[in-house]
């Protein structure tokens, strides 16, 4: 793999392969030595022009444990203020050795324009563009539902037929466009409810079904309930948000809404919670909830992508 740049490139086959090295990556961080030599003496920059503290430090603790050096590249306090662009920050990077990139910015397209330029070399990897995609998101995501459905015997195993319930902000949400396109190509059934307002135009080509009642979609059954960040620094001021007492009434996974669910049910947030906003604190404190399972995974999900840029095909870990 020469850049993870969007879910939507991936085959079913080729997501399944990279959720199963990170079940390889699990068991390494299950060890008493959690390191791997394999990436010793490879270079990984963590570039990120937005604020981050998941995404950031997993990608830093996956490079770590395969041993690679991280240099880690905040656009506050760098160049970048002083007018600098991708191209020659891009530069900069080459020219310190950077064999791969890992870069969260919020232009939809800024990743695809590094890996398409020959500004640079690296492997890219997307951290989350805009409103675009956050692909390893999504494949955390959903490799916390394939080991919460399938535990240890999870290698190999598709979604078919899970019901995933994604609710929120899905307009903003670079999350929801990873997974819709993600999970759906592993199978799962995805429905999307959110108001009408925070809906994307062309959501009707989308491959999942549409809902603006969170009750009756609880009521109809659901595996998975996701919500999302309300992500109020990408609303334009006076726009179309519902007013937060109004949101979180009517879309909120409050405490009422969390024991309706079926006991099996599980409860995800990507993070940063908004509690008592998008989902109460007894939901994301629950024995169902993944909140905290989300970010262990990620490290491990990182380190399959890292390890599969950076050595190309499968092989043995060594
Ligand atoms: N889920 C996620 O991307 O969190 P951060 O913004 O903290 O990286």
């Amino acid at each position: 793999m020469k850049h993870l740049l969007s879910t939507r490139d991936l085959t079913r086959d080729e997501a399944i392969g990279i959720l199963d090295v990170a079940e390889d990556m699990a068991d390494v961080q299950s060890r008493e030595v959690r390191k791997l030599p394999t990436l010793r003496g490879r270079t990984v920059v963590n570039l990120f022009f937005e604020d981050s503290t998941r995404t950031r430090i997993s990608f830093e603790a996956a490079a770590k444990r395969l041993s690679a050096d991280v240099i880690n590249f905040s656009a506050k306090g760098s160049s970048v203020s002083k007018g600098e662009s991708l191209k020659d920050t891009a530069q900069t990077l080459a020219a310190i050795g950077a064999d791969a990139v890992v870069i969260r910015h919020p232009a939809s397209g800024a990743p695809q324009v590094l890996a398409q330029s020959n500004w640079i070399e690296a492997g890219i990897i997307n951290a989350g563009d805009g409103t675009h995609e956050h692909p390893t998101q999504g494949l955390l995501d959903a490799f916390t539902i394939r080991r919460r459905l399938h535990g240890t015997a999870s290698r190999g195993r598709s979604l078919d037929g899970v019901r995933v319930t994604i609710v929120g902000d899905i307009l903003h949400s670079r999350v929801a466009r990873s997974n819709v396109w993600l999970l759906t190509s592993l199978g799962a059934q995805v429905h999307l409810v959110a108001p009408a307002t925070l809906l994307p135009v062309g959501i009707a080509n989308w491959p999942v079904t549409v809902g603006y009642d969170f009750d009756e979609a609880i009521d109809a059954g659901t595996d998975v309930v996701m919500m999302l960040r309300i992500q109020a620094e990408r609303m334009m001021s006076g726009g179309f948000f519902p007013n937060a007492r109004e949101y979180s009434k009517r879309w909120g996974l409050d405490d009422a809404r969390v024991d309706r669910l079926h006991a099996a049910t599980m409860v995800m947030h990507p993070g940063p919670m908004n509690r008592g906003l998008e989902i109460s604190s007894r939901a994301a404190d629950s024995p169902r909830s993944t909140v905290l399972e989300q970010v262990a995974n990620g490290v491990s999900v990182r380190m399959a992508v890292l390890y599969l840029v950076l050595s190309g095909e499968r092989g043995e870990l060594s």
